[in-house]
């Protein structure tokens, strides 16, 4: 009984519908159609889609803007804009521009090249290479807030080797700045830095020369009982 009321409604709806469409004139009934053809459109079975793109460039700037990749916008893929030139590695050879004529010197290629490339190279770095950084209390301090960020973890914040990576277990202690490393060099600390080794890894990509040498002069305080030669000078 209560289906055959339900059935006799909507089927009364559908008619009173058409009735309706019959009256508006055949102009808006195109309008119609086509806004809810428009509406269902722009509906996908993925959640995450933008559906329908009407206006793409809203989506996908003209401009080219670094590390994007325009060809997949929120799982919608368009094969003509994949892999447009975005970000690219500087041509070979090339120095970066410094206005700071003082800083300039830190750009320039660094001369003494990887283990693998020239195996004496690590020799020559730890006879030859010196801090282009003068020393001052303020170096060293930003030397030490560097350490503490890039080095302490594993070398500990007084440079034992105790950092909290080893302590926790799984990883050999590196050994004490003041004691192993006692005879280390300024450029043998520039070198290991910029290329690593054995466990330690090359710290290049995160810290620029600078801050390498910086940190040089504050890890020859840690070898030096908490005084740095320089300092005393
Ligand atoms: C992942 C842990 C780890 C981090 C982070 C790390 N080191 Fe090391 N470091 C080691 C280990 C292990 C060694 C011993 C390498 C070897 O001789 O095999 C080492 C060795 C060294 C040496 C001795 C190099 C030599 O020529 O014998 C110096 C100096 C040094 N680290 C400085 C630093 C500085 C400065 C930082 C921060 C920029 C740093 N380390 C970050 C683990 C680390």
């Amino acid at each position: 009984m209560l289906v055959k009321f339900v059935k006799n409604k909507i089927v009364k709806l559908i008619l009173a519908v058409i009735n309706k469409m019959r009256k508006i004139n055949c102009y808006k009934r195109v309008m119609l159609v086509g806004a809810t053809g428009l509406l269902l459109g722009a509906c996908t079975k993925n959640p995450d889609s933008p559906g329908l793109e009407f206006m793409p460039d809203m989506y996908r700037s003209a401009a080219i803007e670094a590390y994007v990749d325009y060809g997949v916008v929120a799982g919608n893929e368009v094969d003509s804009l994949t892999m447009r030139m975005s970000a690219r590695m500087p041509v070979q050879g090339t120095i970066a521009f410094s206005a700071d004529t003082s800083k300039a010197k830190f750009n320039y290629p660094f001369e003494y090249l990887s283990p693998e490339q020239d195996p004496t190279a690590y020799e020559l770095a730890a006879k030859n290479l010196k801090n282009p950084i003068a020393y001052s209390i303020e170096v060293e301090a930003q030397g030490k807030e560097l350490y503490g960020k890039f080095c302490a973890q594993c070398h500990g914040t007084t440079g034992q080797g105790d950092g909290k990576v080893v302590e926790w277990g799984n990883f050999p202690s590196p050994g004490a700045y003041d004691k192993k490393y006692k005879e280390t060099t300024e450029g043998q600390m520039f070198y290991t830095m910029t290329y690593g080794k054995g466990l330690m890894g090359s710290h290049a990509s995160q810290l620029s020369k600078e801050e390498r040498w910086k940190i040089v002069h504050y890890v020859r305080t840690l070898q030096n009982s908490g005084t740095n030669p320089l300092a005393k000078q």
